[in-house]
């Protein structure tokens, strides 16, 4: 990280703090103030110290964010830190961590002690605090299915409070943390149950080319990790390497009859059914409307997936929003489907 962040303590309060380092499309920006609590006490604290007036912001690594501009108020990047084992029974071992655990750390952890559930979101960027706010998915997994319980700490009360997986109103990518309640919670800690003998999820095509012909026990939670990273890493741009905030728009869901529709006009079009209507692939959708690989200024649609928005370099986040909706446009005029944007627009 870069040496623009201060310290993770909660006396330092860094002013007029440079947020480069601290978004992964690495869009230029400021905060007014930015603390990096590492305990839930200090935590408590520069809430306690803030004037409930004045903006607040959450960021963990910024790795689904869109900074639109310079932040007022107070801005937070939670170093909390900390992976424990909380209980087991004999079949389930349940485990905690702190908001700012790197989230591939606790991935390669948990993995590594050959407990099952987080194989398929191995190296998703991003920290733990962050994974229940949009309910991170990937490889036929998503989050809301290995969780136990979020911790928080309620901004308007400063008590800490649990909330139960089904109370989380988790959906595709969303939660009441990001949705009806945001602002209101600090995600300070999440709990997760995992499985003590695996039984791996693989109905992902990569997966299943991979692991669909062996049976369930002979299927490792090590074994699975190291295929997702391989699929990642030949389609996903490293945000190390090349600026992005993932895939920049949700897939969006359409109704049967317009499924149908599309499908007769676009028999490749890729589509699957939910229980809400059918699912399109947006990146199919960009790709077809002449997007994939292609530049506006600074920025572009990934060669290797065009659903990743990447900066190439001295992008604005102006850049980001002339490309976004320069494709969004396109998608709505080929297809007459609209695209959702994923990542988070701040302030
Ligand atoms: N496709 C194309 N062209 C492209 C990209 C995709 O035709 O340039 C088509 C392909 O047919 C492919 C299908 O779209 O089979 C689906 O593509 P992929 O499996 O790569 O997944 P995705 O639907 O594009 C979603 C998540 C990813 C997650 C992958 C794997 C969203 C918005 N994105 O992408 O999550 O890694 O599935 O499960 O749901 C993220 O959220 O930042 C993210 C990267």
């Amino acid at each position: 990280m870069s040496q623009s962040l201060p310290p993770a303590d909660s006396s330092s309060q860094l002013c007029d703090a440079d947020l480069t380092a601290l978004n992964t499309l690495r869009l230029p920006a400021r905060a007014h103030r930015l603390a990096r609590p590492s305990t839930v006490d200090e935590l408590a604290q520069v809430l306690a110290e803030r004037n409930p007036a004045e903006p607040l912001f959450v960021i963990g690594e910024g790795s689904n964010l869109v900074i639109g501009s310079d932040l007022p108020g107070l801005t937070l990047s939670l170093a909390i830190d900390g992976m424990v084992q909380v209980k087991e029974d004999d079949v389930h071992v349940w485990i905690a961590a702190g908001a700012g655990v790197h989230w591939d750390d606790l991935v390669a952890w948990t993995v590594t002690q050959g407990w099952q559930g987080l194989e398929n979101l191995s190296l998703i960027p991003g920290t733990a605090g962050a994974a229940p706010f949009q309910n991170i998915g990937a490889y036929g997994v998503e989050l809301s299915q290995v969780l136990e319980q979020v911790t928080v700490l309620d901004v308007v009360t400063a008590r800490v409070e649990h909330f139960a997986a089904d109370e989380c109103e988790f959906a595709y990518r969303d939660s009441r943390f990001k949705s009806r309640d945001r602002g209101r919670y600090i995600i300070t800690g999440i709990e997760l149950r995992l499985r003590k003998q695996p039984r791996c999820d693989v109905r992902y095509g990569p997966l299943q080319a991979a692991f669909g012909h062996l049976p369930e026990h002979e299927v490792s939670p090590v074994a699975v990790r190291e295929r997702v990273i391989a699929v990642r890493q030949s389609k996903l741009p490293d945000p190390a390497v090349l600026a992005n905030a993932g895939s920049f728009f949700k897939n969006p869901v359409v109704n049967g009859a317009e499924a149908d529709a599309l499908k007769v006009r676009f028999p490749d079009l890729v589509a699957y059914p939910q229980p809400q209507g059918v699912k399109l692939a947006a990146g199919w959708l960009i790709e077809q409307a002449g997007w994939k690989g292609k530049c506006l200024g600074p920025v572009g649609m990934h060669s290797e997936q065009a659903l990743v928005l990447v900066n190439h370099g001295g992008a604005t986040s102006a850049d980001v929003m002339a490309l976004a909706d320069a494709v969004r446009a396109d998608v709505l005029e080929q297809f007459g489907v609209t695209l959702e944007q994923e990542p988070v627009l701040l302030p």
